[in-house]
């Protein structure tokens, strides 16, 4: 399998027909208990907490597609995250990112940082700054990049190679950027995670989230925490992420078409600033995303000055939405300031470059002129 490319891969992987019944597509095995076939035997499951087996077909084909030696499947991307960090003990030193997804900041700092964990935030953007934050208790580094919604970049190769020279691992969370787009793994990172509610699922119909491990040992971890911890993704949502997952590398290339369709023209528009997009020339990391990403993607910010004209313009948007999450077939916009970076103080929000006029796209796969005439009459209604 793993010779493939990656649409045969997106199609194929994990996704063969069902031995029992030859059906195409994965059966979905809603069955909480499988019967023994002796004492101490089964036909490879005995319990669906401990193992499913359209769950198993769904981890399969996650960790082909970010070329892992195992992934896991959790209830929500939080729940990967925890997974991620749930075998950390007292006294350990996280790094993570500065400016990831709000959810993590309030993970850490509201539950994991009470089991003696000590997470420290810094700009992994910024190399001299992580080397310098890196100490002997350090055991993990984890990063998003690009991160949300600010669209600033980390340079996970070079990342990777600093925590490995200090004996850490570095995790990426690789949800805005989908495995079609960037692979983490093969940049030198350990670990992957991801949403799988956004990208790999791809049309806002389930939450659900990964993590993808590349060594041995990750598959002893995660798997015991999934089986210890329960917080395990059903197997009807499972059947739906591994849909999604066969028409992903069409879906994220029109979406990024769009992506770059609409950055570009709001690069011209005067009531729009600090426009972030990765795929932008003006973007100071543009180099760095040419050479670790395989495509620019289709998430986007901009500052519209206030919060006034933040909620003018949303009110006035036809097509997109306003509405947080991302990664679904249809375009989405949002405050990010009182959704998705809510659970930040002011200063956190402030720190990490969260304005109160800022505004964060979703580009999806409509029709890319209807998608900018929509954001035409919205920024005339500013
Ligand atoms: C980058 C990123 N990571 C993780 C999450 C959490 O995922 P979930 O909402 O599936 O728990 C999100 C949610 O928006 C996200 O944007």
């Amino acid at each position: 399998m793993s010779n493939y490319k990656y649409s045969t891969l997106a199609v194929h992987a994990g996704q063969y027909p069902d031995p029992l019944t030859g059906a195409v597509n994965v059966p979905v095995y809603l069955s909480s208990t499988f019967e023994l076939t002796g004492i101490g035997a089964d036909r490879g499951w005995d319990y669906s907490r401990a193992g499913n087996p359209t769950r198993d077909r769904l981890e399969e084909a996650l960790a082909a597609l970010e070329g892992g030696s195992c992934a896991y499947v959790f209830a929500s991307g939080m729940a990967a995250i925890s997974a991620l960090v749930a075998m950390l003990h007292t006294g350990d030193h996280v790094l993570c990112s500065h400016n990831v997804y709000a959810g993590t900041v309030r993970l850490f700092n509201q539950i994991v940082s009470h089991y003696g964990i000590e997470i420290e935030y810094v700009d992994t953007s910024d190399l001299k700054a992580v080397e310098a934050a890196i100490r002997p208790a350090t055991k993990l580094i984890h990063v998003e990049t690009p991160s949300n919604p600010t669209m600033v970049l980390s340079d996970i190769h070079a990342i990777s190679e600093l925590a490995h020279a200090h004996g850490a691992e570095v995790s990426v969370d690789n949800t805005f950027m989908s495995p079609v787009l960037q692979s983490p793994l093969a940049l030198g990172a350990d670990i992957v995670v991801h949403s799988t509610t956004k990208y790999l699922n791809g049309h806002s119909d389930g939450i659900g989230g990964a993590i993808i491990g590349s060594k041995p040992e990750h598959k002893d971890r995660f798997w015991l925490v999934q089986k210890a911890a329960g917080g395990i993704l059903s197997p009807f949502e499972c059947f739906l992420v591994l849909r999604g997952i066969k028409t992903m590398p069409l879906r994220v290339k029109q979406h990024e078409e769009n992506g770059r369709a609409v950055a570009e023209y709001l690069a011209t528009h005067t009531k729009v600033s600090r426009l972030a997009y990765p795929g932008l020339k003006s973007h100071p990391q543009y180099e760095l995303a040419l050479k670790q990403q395989k495509g620019f993607g289709s998430m986007l910010s901009f500052d519209l000055g206030s919060r006034e004209a933040a909620g003018r313009f949303l009110g006035a948007l036809k097509i997109f939405l306003n509405a947080e999450s991302l990664g679904g077939v249809e375009s989405l916009a949002s405050h990010s300031a009182t959704t998705t970076h809510a659970a930040l103080t002011a200063g956190e929000r402030a720190a990490a470059g969260i304005t109160e006029g800022m505004i964060r796209l979703s580009i999806g796969i409509e029709d890319k002129e209807d998608l900018i005439a929509d954001l035409e009459q919205a920024l005339a209604a500013v």
